[in-house]
């Protein structure tokens, strides 16, 4: 039986690219998709969610729900340098010859269930079950365990994409996004006693699309390979600009693909906390990974990717 997963995702470019791949995983029953704020403002989010559900074309579409729209403490930062102005690679100005847009303002379905509510019904409809897959930074998550922690603990996991371990951060030397943008929540999940698998920078930066294989899917004309090429056509410039890379991490679709397959990767156990505090170091995700003298393990860290097997399984199941 498909395991039940609810994504949660600030859906910019990599969130839609996992959006298609738990869509397209039959071993995942999509029981929900949460939307919070992060890469571009929730109002970005919930219409960049069905539009990727419109690309799919999925009947029945899952449930999609509407989160927090700000961190619990800091201000709000998004990353419109990264994901562009509307949060998809500006994907919703793109026309056609006819000067039609290519992806217009979907209908939206969006649950008159909060997220977090809708997460804490679902854990009591399946306890002991549910998998939470958390690509976005972690607000909604944090809500809940402060709505009703012991149901939180009866989820089966959490698989969250955020943390940069051994490597370097991306929105500052030492934080990676999703933590930074909201490490007081962060810190509250690392706390709650849930198990929680984390797919950092660590992992993800060895999650590679290549602009290449990108460009050779597209050009046999299916849907989903052009939406791929739109929306990442701006991303991957960003990485070529900035990493010296012609392609893209594909930070999403990896925790997607651990709830899937979790043989994909290497994890090791560890106690993971945030700092929340400091003024050079905020949103830093501090561990030991070498032992684990430094407390008991709250998680277990991705570190290590087969790549191969990865990059067959994203791109038969999302670019063919
Ligand atoms: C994470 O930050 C976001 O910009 C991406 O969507 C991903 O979830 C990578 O650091
Ligand atoms: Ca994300």
């Amino acid at each position: 039986m498909p395991g039940r997963v609810i994504l949660d995702t600030d859906t910019g470019v990599d969130d839609a690219l996992a959006i298609l791949l738990a869509m397209r995983s039959p071993e995942l029953r999509i029981e929900a998709i949460t939307g919070v704020c992060g890469n571009t403002p929730l109002e970005h989010c919930m219409r960049n969610i069905h539009i990727t559900l419109d690309v799919l074309d999925a009947a029945p579409p899952p449930e999609v729900a509407r989160g927090e729209d700000r961190p619990l403490v800091r201000e709000l930062a998004f990353a419109g340098d990264i994901h562009g102005n509307d949060g998809l690679g500006d994907v919703t100005r793109l026309e056609d010859a006819k000067g039609a847009r290519v992806y217009p303002d979907p209908v939206q379905r969006v649950s008159p269930v909060h997220a977090v509510d809708l997460i804490l019904e679902r854990i009591e409809r399946y306890p002991d079950e549910l998998i939470l897959v958390a690509v976005g930074p972690l607000t909604n998550v944090a809500r809940a365990i402060m709505r009703d922690a012991d149901r939180m603990r009866r989820l089966r996991e959490i698989i969250i994409m955020g943390g940069a371990f051994e490597t370097g951060g991306n929105v500052s030397p030492v934080a990676e996004f999703n933590i930074h943008a909201d490490p007081h929540a962060a810190q509250i999940v690392c706390d709650a006693g849930i198990p929680l698998v984390f797919v950092p920078l660590d992992a993800t930066r060895q999650a590679f699309l290549d602009a290449k294989t990108i460009d050779r899917y597209a050009g046999k004309g299916g849907a989903r390979a052009a939406f791929v090429r739109d929306c990442t056509a701006r991303y991957v410039a960003f990485h070529r600009r900035n990493r010296g890379v012609n392609g893209c991490f594909l930070h999403d679709p990896l925790a997607v693909a651990v709830a899937v397959r979790e043989d994909l990767v290497t994890t090791v156990p560890a106690r993971v906390d945030v700092e929340i505090a400091g003024d050079l170091t905020t949103g830093m995700t501090v561990a030991d990974l070498r032992s684990q003298r430094w407390g008991e393990p709250n998680a277990r860290v991705c570190t290590a990717l087969d790549v191969q097997a990865f990059t067959r399984l994203f791109e038969e199941r999302v670019l063919a």
